[in-house]
């Protein structure tokens, strides 16, 4: 999708992508190896990261980026990919907004420039730890129709979580239809077999084939699952094999890391109610409609809207999965580990 978007931008008619994803799915691995591609066919690429900035000093960050890659310098790259990120400093000048903004787009014309024939593709990378992302790509939105208009055609690929357009109320619909979401999702049984196998190779150590099987389940087809569970697997092997006994084992060891590393702060987060809720829709294996959840948490004493509301915010954070069916929504939580979780919290509430 994204080489078809780029071969249309190098025909004249731009198209740009906003990559959506939960945390730690792979968006920052998919945008480096775009970009590997994307230079390999000889065009521009700018990969800059965002950070929780301001929207001025995100596009004051941006300029010093592309100009930093205009200039061609192998050791300015090299930096920004360790993130020291040379425009920040320049950033701090606080200049006006319209000046960032001319910046940078006489920063992206002369780089698209320099390219001669070939194409300037711009990804900035969590664009929605920017303090307003909606503001940010109004802004991005806005200078690539000017470019555009004076014929400099520039992709831009920017990521962000699933909640992106969600939380952007008035510019949703312009923006929603100039980057257009792609949604990159866990990884497929087959892929997530291989990334639990491949690296197998090489080591002295192999998985039984029900364990690589219960761990590409557990994990859902999330890398960071995987590689969790993997790692503790394969640091339990016995003589080299790991069966279901060790896997056991293992098991409780990667749950208890992914917990204290993710978990713990996930739960802490959550106002009361939603403690509540999310314990209500995990102690269901199956998807049930809001009604069903309602009732159930009426019972512990919380009011129907206050689980509509929670609910609602759960599921934008990705806690909770909405299954749409028309406006009627039904809910679980489908991340396994998460679940086991929350059914021990749920213990103690
Ligand atoms: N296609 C993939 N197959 C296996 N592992 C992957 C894949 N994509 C990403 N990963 C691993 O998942 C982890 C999270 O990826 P990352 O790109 O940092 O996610 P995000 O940027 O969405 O938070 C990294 O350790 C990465 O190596
Ligand atoms: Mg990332």
């Amino acid at each position: 999708m994204l080489e078809a978007r780029v071969a249309r931008t190098r025909e004249g008619h731009p198209q740009h992508t906003a990559l959506l994803g939960e945390w730690a799915i792979g968006k920052t691995t998919l945008l480096m190896y775009w970009r590997r591609r994307l230079e390999e066919a000889s065009d521009r690429v700018v990969l800059t990261m965002a950070y929780p900035q301001s929207r001025d000093d995100f596009l004051a960050s941006l300029t010093g980026a592309v100009a930093a890659e205009t200039a061609g310098g192998w050791a300015s790259k090299v930096d920004l990919e360790v993130g020291l990120d040379v425009g920040l400093a320049e950033a701090r000048l606080r200049k006006p907004v319209r000046e960032v903004k001319k910046e940078l787009r006489a920063a992206l014309r002369r780089a698209a420039r320099a390219g001669d024939r070939h194409t300037l593709v711009v990804m900035v990378d969590d664009v929605d730890l920017v303090a307003t992302p909606g503001d940010a790509l109004l802004q991005l939105r806005a200078i690539a129709l000017e470019l555009y208009a004076v014929d400099i055609g520039i992709a831009f690929v920017v990521s962000a979580s699933p909640g992106l357009f969600g939380s952007i109320r008035g510019a949703h619909e312009p923006l929603v239809r100039f980057f257009e979401p792609i949604t990159l999702g866990p990884l497929r049984a087959p892929a997530a077999r291989d990334a639990i196998t491949k690296p197998l190779t090489g080591t002295e150590v192999t998985f039984n084939d029900d364990v690589v099987a219960e761990i590409v389940e557990l994990s859902g087809g999330r890398p960071y699952y995987l590689q969790k569970l993997a790692y503790f697997a394969f640091d339990g092997a016995e003589r080299g094999r790991v069966g279901r006994a060790e896997f056991a084992a293992a098991f409780e060891r990667a749950f208890a890391s992914v917990s204290q590393e993710i978990f713990a702060a996930r739960w802490s987060a959550m106002a009361p109610a939603e403690r509540q809720v999310v314990s209500v829709v995990a102690s269901a294996t199956v998807a049930r409609p809001s009604g069903e959840i309602e009732g159930d948490a009426r019972r512990l004493g919380i009011a129907p809207a206050a689980t509509r509301q929670a609910l609602r915010r759960l599921a934008a954070r990705g806690h909770v999965d909405r299954l749409a069916n028309g406006n009627r929504g039904r809910y679980a939580v489908n991340d396994r580990l998460f679940r086991r979780y929350l059914e021990l919290q749920a213990c103690e509430l």
